[in-house]
Protein backbone atom coordinates (compact mmCIF):
# COMPACT_ATOMS: atom_id res chain seq x y z
CA UNK A 1 0.00 0.00 0.00
CA UNK A 2 1.04 3.06 -0.46
CA UNK A 3 2.10 5.18 2.47
CA UNK A 4 -0.34 8.15 2.97
CA UNK A 5 1.68 11.93 2.46
CA UNK A 6 0.99 14.73 3.87
CA UNK A 7 2.04 18.47 3.64
CA UNK A 8 4.35 20.17 5.96
CA UNK A 9 4.57 23.59 5.58
CA UNK A 10 7.76 25.15 6.88
CA UNK A 11 8.03 28.57 8.50
CA UNK A 12 10.92 30.09 9.03
CA UNK A 13 11.00 32.90 11.36
CA UNK A 14 12.20 36.08 9.11
CA UNK A 15 12.83 34.13 6.03
CA UNK A 16 10.90 31.59 3.22
CA UNK A 17 7.94 29.41 4.16
CA UNK A 18 8.19 25.92 1.90
CA UNK A 19 5.51 23.47 1.84
CA UNK A 20 6.99 20.27 1.15
CA UNK A 21 5.36 16.44 0.76
CA UNK A 22 6.23 14.45 3.48
CA UNK A 23 5.02 10.22 4.03
CA UNK A 24 3.67 9.37 7.09
CA UNK A 25 6.85 6.73 7.39
CA UNK A 26 9.92 9.42 6.40
CA UNK A 27 10.74 12.17 9.06
CA UNK A 28 10.42 15.89 8.37
CA UNK A 29 14.01 15.83 7.80
CA UNK A 30 14.31 13.59 5.27
CA UNK A 31 11.58 14.94 3.18
CA UNK A 32 13.09 18.40 3.50
CA UNK A 33 16.46 16.79 2.28
CA UNK A 34 14.34 14.87 -0.58
CA UNK A 35 12.94 18.57 -1.75
CA UNK A 36 16.00 20.29 -1.68
CA UNK A 37 15.04 22.33 1.55
CA UNK A 38 17.19 23.12 3.98
CA UNK A 39 17.10 22.46 7.69
CA UNK A 40 19.80 22.42 9.97
CA UNK A 41 20.02 19.44 12.21
CA UNK A 42 22.84 17.35 14.20
CA UNK A 43 22.68 13.99 16.21
CA UNK A 44 19.64 13.08 13.53
CA UNK A 45 18.34 10.70 16.69
CA UNK A 46 16.26 13.07 18.76
CA UNK A 47 18.98 13.85 21.21
CA UNK A 48 20.26 17.24 20.61
CA UNK A 49 17.23 19.66 19.84
CA UNK A 50 18.89 21.55 16.70
CA UNK A 51 16.23 20.52 14.46
CA UNK A 52 13.58 21.73 16.95
CA UNK A 53 10.92 23.26 14.82
CA UNK A 54 7.51 24.34 16.68
CA UNK A 55 4.34 22.99 15.68
CA UNK A 56 1.90 26.58 14.95
CA UNK A 57 -1.54 24.43 13.69
CA UNK A 58 -2.67 21.47 12.10
CA UNK A 59 -5.62 21.55 9.12
CA UNK A 60 -8.42 21.35 10.39
CA UNK A 61 -8.03 23.14 13.50
CA UNK A 62 -6.27 26.39 12.78
CA UNK A 63 -4.79 27.86 16.05
CA UNK A 64 -6.28 30.70 17.77
CA UNK A 65 -3.12 31.67 18.53
CA UNK A 66 0.62 30.54 18.00
CA UNK A 67 0.15 27.65 20.80
CA UNK A 68 -3.45 26.85 20.86
CA UNK A 69 -6.58 26.18 18.47
CA UNK A 70 -9.48 27.92 17.48
CA UNK A 71 -10.91 26.95 20.79
CA UNK A 72 -8.12 27.49 23.03
CA UNK A 73 -7.06 24.46 23.19
CA UNK A 74 -3.52 23.29 23.21
CA UNK A 75 -2.36 22.33 19.83
CA UNK A 76 -1.07 18.72 20.67
CA UNK A 77 1.96 17.50 18.87
CA UNK A 78 0.94 13.51 18.60
CA UNK A 79 -2.22 14.67 16.09
CA UNK A 80 0.02 15.92 13.68
CA UNK A 81 3.58 13.84 14.31
CA UNK A 82 4.97 10.32 15.38
CA UNK A 83 7.76 9.79 16.53
CA UNK A 84 10.31 7.19 15.09
CA UNK A 85 12.24 7.31 18.76
CA UNK A 86 12.20 9.12 22.27
CA UNK A 87 12.55 12.76 21.63
CA UNK A 88 15.02 12.99 24.53
CA UNK A 89 15.90 16.37 23.38
CA UNK A 90 12.14 17.88 24.62
CA UNK A 91 11.60 18.28 27.74
CA UNK A 92 7.71 17.49 28.99
CA UNK A 93 6.95 21.30 29.03
CA UNK A 94 8.21 21.95 25.68
CA UNK A 95 6.20 18.74 24.24
CA UNK A 96 3.67 20.45 25.80
CA UNK A 97 4.36 23.92 24.35
CA UNK A 98 4.54 21.94 20.61
CA UNK A 99 8.29 22.34 20.32
CA UNK A 100 9.24 19.29 17.82
CA UNK A 101 12.26 17.43 16.62
CA UNK A 102 12.25 17.31 12.71
CA UNK A 103 14.85 14.54 12.45
CA UNK A 104 12.08 11.76 14.35
CA UNK A 105 9.02 12.96 13.56
CA UNK A 106 6.31 11.71 10.52
CA UNK A 107 3.37 13.57 9.84
CA UNK A 108 0.20 12.33 10.72
CA UNK A 109 -1.67 15.42 9.46
CA UNK A 110 -0.86 18.37 7.03
CA UNK A 111 0.55 21.10 9.36
CA UNK A 112 2.61 24.20 9.92
CA UNK A 113 5.64 24.42 11.48
CA UNK A 114 7.97 27.63 12.57
CA UNK A 115 11.34 27.15 12.26
CA UNK A 116 14.30 29.29 12.41
CA UNK A 117 17.04 30.06 14.52
CA UNK A 118 14.88 32.05 16.87
CA UNK A 119 12.96 28.62 17.67
CA UNK A 120 16.04 27.11 18.35
CA UNK A 121 17.44 29.37 20.38
CA UNK A 122 14.27 29.88 22.84
CA UNK A 123 14.44 26.11 23.10
CA UNK A 124 18.41 25.31 23.25
CA UNK A 125 20.33 28.62 23.89
CA UNK A 126 18.92 29.61 27.23
CA UNK A 127 20.04 27.31 30.04
CA UNK A 128 17.36 28.76 31.77
CA UNK A 129 14.52 26.88 30.05
S1 LIG B 1 19.11 16.58 14.90
FE1 LIG B 1 19.47 16.22 17.01
S2 LIG B 1 17.46 16.17 17.86
FE2 LIG B 1 17.11 16.34 15.71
Amino acid sequence: MTPARYDVTLDRVGGPTRTIEVDEDETVLEASRRSGVSLPYGCRTGACGTCVGRLLAIEGAESGDDTTDADGTPIDVAEAFAYRREPRALKPRHRDDGYVLLCIASPRANSRVAVGSRVQSELVDNPWK
